[in-house]
């Protein structure tokens, strides 16, 4: 899983973490708010915070793999390339487990900064070549103090703390080109040492079995031991600084061999050489030597097949054998704790067959990689499938959701109307009638009596009666659409302005009004009730025309006729 990093990543983690507690608390959070009438404030929380979870579960639906395994290594050059290579594609053969890399480019600083933050990262096991004896310790012990498996392979710590170390034998190494050059030069001539980084183990370890192997060789001159730090460009520089010393210009003997400690501080020196003026005087016959002996177009067994360089010796870089390590530790299986890797010698005589081999397995190894990537895209498009999914699936709900709530909310409204229409005046009983405030009367019109409407008016039991009658008068001609005020009056022996008056009196509304009013009652009413079609109902409550009905109902409910009917 990629995770990003910051505030944001740390977020995602925290969230990640707690998603079924957050899952719960909205859960909560959201019934409680479907079962009570929600406003559309509240929906569009609802539905905003639903759609943020579901992007964010469906980012947190990968699964940790089985094991993280952080490596640190010391450098980054050809060698490393290519046991990184092998790392991999022994994790890959492992299945489920992600490697976590770090270079520090020859730096013991960097490396130190570098094994904690894979630590941080919360790695099952680190591998971790040291780029020198002391300086790596403390950050390799703080990582083994917390319980995290530690496998040192290829150079050492001065701690005991580690789980398994794994390597080729470099003391080996250096003692055999020792003996390899005592042999060619039969026990007699000139040779030099460039070294490795200065406090790295193969360095010293190299260095002291060279040296031992040629104690044994009298006639034979160590005349210098320069100091390199592994590249190229560092056995160029204490090669160049070597021959610019006077004396040396004044040296009547040849140097007959230069043991590099790796192969590409053997070239750089013989660059170094071939560019100074010393080179026909002293170097012309010079052989030089190395140890890596890699494959590849720039690897030493090549160089020694082209004779750029007399011999190398293999230090293998066995990443898969780590791996398989790493895996036996994690696992709980039987492991051995220190193990040594075998090696050759690289010479004239076998390098061409040794360079056919490791072009045939650089071959299978590659077709290899290229299955793994492959499968892998082919992994990758079916997890981008599975979030497209999982994210339709989430439009799907969220839509439904939508749906449900908007349903919901109309409901609700319906029955708020419906409960409005229900307790309009319209409709009340007659007790529940309220009495207007008396009306104070300062000029009466010539045809009405004052007197008598406002003894009416303060008598609850004659607006009761008044209204009830006036309710059947309006009931009784409800379907009648020609119906006038007059035609009222008249029915209730009244006169239209004492019927105005009346009305308006108690009810605040005029006959004209109210008429409306009760004809569309009427109509929510039978549309709720019967099967009557909108045309029929309008017909029924007086109306001429279904579409002034359905203009009228909505100007009145705030809804459309249709709305009642479907609910
Ligand atoms: C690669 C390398 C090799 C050398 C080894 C020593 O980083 O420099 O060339 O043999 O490390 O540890």
């Amino acid at each position: 899983m990629i995770v990003p990093s910051g505030p944001a990543g740390d977020f995602f983690v925290f969230f990640c973490r707690k998603k079924e507690q957050h899952c719960r608390l909205f859960c909560n959070f959201a019934c409680r708010t479907l079962t009570n009438e929600p406003n559309m404030r509240q929906l569009l929380t609802i539905g905003t915070v639903l759609s943020v979870l579901l992007i964010f579960l469906t980012g947190c639906t990968r699964e940790r793999p089985r094991y993280v395994i952080g490596v640190s290594q010391c450098s980054d050059d050809i060698w490393r390339e290519k046991q990184n290579a092998e790392l991999r594609m022994g994790a890959y053969l492992q299945g489920d487990v992600e490697l976590r890399f770090a270079a520090a480019f020859d730096s013991d600083e960097r490396q130190v900064q570098q094994i904690d933050s894979l630590v941080a990262t919360g790695i099952d096991l680190l591998i971790v070549a040291p780029n020198q004896v002391q300086t790596i310790s403390p950050a390799i012990d703080r990582a083994y103090d917390k319980g995290i498996p530690v496998i040192v392979f290829e150079r050492k710590t001065n701690s005991q703390k580690y789980t398994a170390f794994i390597s080729a034998d470099n003391y080996e190494m250096g003692r055999v080109m020792g003996e390899y050059i005592a042999s060619q030069l039969q026990g007699k001539g000139r040779v030099m040492e460039i070294m490795g980084l200065k406090g790295s183990s193969p360095a010293i370890e190299r260095h002291n079995g060279f040296a031992d192997a040629l104690k044994n060789y009298p006639g034979i001159d160590i005349v210098a031991t320069l100091q390199g730090d592994w590249t190229e460009e560092s056995g160029h520089e204490a090669m160049k600084q070597w021959l610019s010393k006077e004396p040396i210009a004044n040296s009547e003997k040849p140097i007959d061999f230069v043991f590099g400690q790796n192969d590409r501080m053997a070239i750089g020196a013989r660059r170094a050489v071939a560019n100074s003026s010393l080179y026909t005087l002293h170097f012309s016959l010079t052989k030089y030597c190395g140890i890596d002996g890699l494959p590849g177009e720039d690897g030493g067994i090549r160089l020694v097949r082209d004779s750029i360089l007399d011999a190398s010796y293999i230090y293998p870089t066995h990443g898969d054998k780590i791996i398989e390590l790493a895996i036996d530790i994690l696992d709980g299986k039987p492991y051995e704790k220190e193990t040594m890797m075998m090696s050759a010698l690289v010479t004239r005589d076998n390098a061409r067959v040794l360079l056919m081999q490791d072009e045939e397995i650089m071959r299978q190894s590659n077709y290899l990689d290229q299955l793994h990537q492959r499968a892998d895209s082919y992994l990758q498009e079916l997890g981008t499938q599975r979030i497209v999914s999982w994210m339709a699936v989430g439009v799907i709900v969220l839509l439904l959701l939508t749906i449900v709530l908007f349903y919901r909310y109309h409901l609700s409204k319906v029955k708020l109307q419906h409960e409005r229409v229900v307790n309009t005046l319209w409709n009340l009983k007659p007790e529940d009638i309220p009495t207007p405030p008396a009306v104070e009367q300062t000029e009466s019109p010539k045809d009405e009596a004052p007197a008598e409407e406002s003894e009416e008016q303060n008598d609850p039991a004659a607006t009761s009666f008044f209204i009830t009658r006036f309710k059947e008068a309006v009931e009784a001609r409800l379907a009648d659409s020609d119906i006038s005020v007059e035609d009222l009056a008249a029915d209730m022996n009244l006169s239209r302005v004492q019927l105005y008056r009346k009305v308006k009196a108690i009810t605040g509304s005029s006959p004209v009004e109210l008429l409306r009013t009760a004809r569309l009652n009427r109509g929510y009413q039978l549309l709720l009730t019967s099967d009557l079609s909108i045309s029929e109902v309008a017909y029924q409550v007086g109306f001429t025309a279904p579409s002034y009905f359905t203009k009228c109902f909505k100007e009145e409910f705030g809804m459309l006729p249709g709305d009642v009917k479907s609910s």
